[in-house]
């Protein structure tokens, strides 16, 4: 099963494809991660993308297309894939339907995660992440990976002014997509003021198909 799942920065996207990875085994595509990896490295990629991330900007639509366009053409995204952050505006969108027809592959569903903005910016300005295992938790859990006990850091963009922008993008530039998805059929939403598992359940019920 081939996923897209689509909401706000700070909705759930990435907390819900781990858990679609865990069960599934499906393979994730998040862009965000991918970039980060880029600007981690310091390739050229990374250079350029870092003044767009830093800003709450997108990432021009080119770079971002030559990076997904590769990563589907991976042997291992035949069994099924999530991708977590792309499409993020209709031409991106447009792009994904011309790839995935080249491979001979397609969408089969599209999650869209609804989320007031006030929730999101709470949320994402207490997100920590752990640089050594690259797992996502709030500040609530302290200063120290509970997994393998390394420093926590905040992301380099969950400053809430660059927040503020992201939402403001969002619904700018990726929200249309929320209609371009219903157009074909393939959306389902779902509320994500919720407790994580029990967004859980209504994902695991849209992929199970029950
Ligand atoms: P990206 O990394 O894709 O960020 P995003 O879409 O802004 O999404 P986030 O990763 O912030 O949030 P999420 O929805 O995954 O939430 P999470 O599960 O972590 O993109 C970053 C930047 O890269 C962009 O701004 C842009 O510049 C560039 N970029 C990326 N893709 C691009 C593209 N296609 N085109 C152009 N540019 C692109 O959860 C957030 C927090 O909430 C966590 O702390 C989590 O523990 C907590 N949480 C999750 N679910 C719940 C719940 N149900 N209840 C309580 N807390 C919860």
């Amino acid at each position: 099963m081939n996923v897209i799942l689509l909401g706000a920065p700070g909705s759930g996207k990435g907390t819900q494809a781990a858990k679609l990875v865990d069960t599934y085994a499906m393979v994730h595509i998040s862009t965000g991660d991918m970039l980060r990896a880029a600007v981690s490295a310091g390739t050229t990629l990374g250079v350029e993308a870092k003044k767009y991330m830093d800003s709450g900007e997108l990432v021009p639509d080119k770079m971002i297309i030559d990076l997904i366009k590769d990563r589907l053409g991976k042997d291992d995204t035949g069994g099924g894939f999530i991708l977590d952050g792309f499409p993020r505006s209709t031409s991106q969108a447009i792009a994904l339907d011309e790839q995935l027809a080249e491979l001979s592959r397609s969408i089969d569903v599209a999650i869209a995660i609804d989320i007031d903005p006030e929730t999101i910016v709470k949320r994402i300005c207490s997100r920590r992440f752990c640089p050594a295992c690259g797992r996502t938790t709030t500040a609530s859990e302290g200063d120290t990976c509970i997994i393998c006990g390394c420093k926590l850091e905040a992301r380099a963009d969950d400053k809430e002014e660059v927040v503020r922008k992201r939402l403001e993008v969002y619904e700018q530039s990726t929200a249309p997509l929320i209609d371009y998805y219903r157009g074909k059929g393939i959306l389902h939403s779902i509320d994500g003021d919720r407790p994580v598992d029990t967004v859980w359940a209504d994902v695991q019920k849209i992929v199970s198909g029950n």
